[in-house]
């Protein structure tokens, strides 16, 4: 494994800026530690949370939400938007259930709709267009997922990635697994295609921030 990209220290002080959640999400939070469950945590998800009140989403489409912390993170937003729907989409039916129980919980069950199944696929086929697409799905499906996200995706939306950082992995010249070799071409049709505007923010394992023009 690779030298850790951040330090205990400034990992606990960016969590520690976060204001803080409702019991309901702290049992999520701790679920995750418990059972070392790979959520985006509190300074990544209110940054999700942040941007999606700076957009104004009314319309949110996650790809792999597993039990439902991202989600909670997007459905706060809309719901401060105005309302709206988030889109929770897991191949897992146990932890679609579970994220069923926890957002219904934290006041979200009007706003969350549930799909049990391959994430990419699904939205291939959802209508759209969305406000803003997260994308935190296994790692080899990243690029073919973007060339979907390019057609939900309303124009001034924002796509979010997690993972672009795969903990220092990518910078492994060694490392040419097929999930470090994903995550690299996804940076790449990101940063340089004319279609987006894109900035990796190094917030927990780094956050793709892409603006579609
Ligand atoms: C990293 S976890 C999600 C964490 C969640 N976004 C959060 O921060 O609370 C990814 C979840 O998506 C599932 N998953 C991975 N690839 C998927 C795909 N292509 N379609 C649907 N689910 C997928 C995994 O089994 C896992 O439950």
């Amino acid at each position: 494994m690779p030298e850790p990209l951040m330090s205990d220290q400034l990992i606990t002080y960016l969590d520690d800026l976060v204001p803080e959640r409702p019991s309901e999400m702290q049992k999520m939070e701790a679920y995750a530690a418990e059972h070392d469950f790979p959520i985006i945590g509190p300074a990544a998800g209110y940054y999700c949370y942040q941007i999606a009140r700076m957009i104004g989403a009314r319309s949110v489409y996650e790809l792999g939400s597993g039990y439902g912390y991202s989600t909670a993170w997007f459905a706060k937003a809309v719901q401060e938007n105005g309302g709206g729907v988030v889109n929770h989409v897991v191949w897992d039916k146990e932890l679609s259930q579970m994220a069923g129980r926890h957002l219904a919980a934290l006041g979200y069950a009007d706003i969350v709709r549930y799909t049990v199944g391959e994430a990419v696929g699904a939205l291939r086929n959802a209508p759209g267009p969305f406000d803003l697409i997260f994308n935190d799905i296994h790692k080899v499906g990243y690029p073919e997922s973007v060339r979907v996200v390019e057609k939900r995706l309303r124009a001034g939306g924002v796509l979010i990635i997690d993972n672009m950082l795969w903990s220092g992995r990518i910078f492994d010249d060694n490392d040419r697994s097929e999930n470090t070799e994903a995550i690299l071409e996804t940076t790449r049709m990101l940063t340089t295609s004319s279609g987006w505007i894109t900035t990796l923010a190094p917030i927990r394992d780094g956050l793709i921030i892409a603006y579609k023009k």
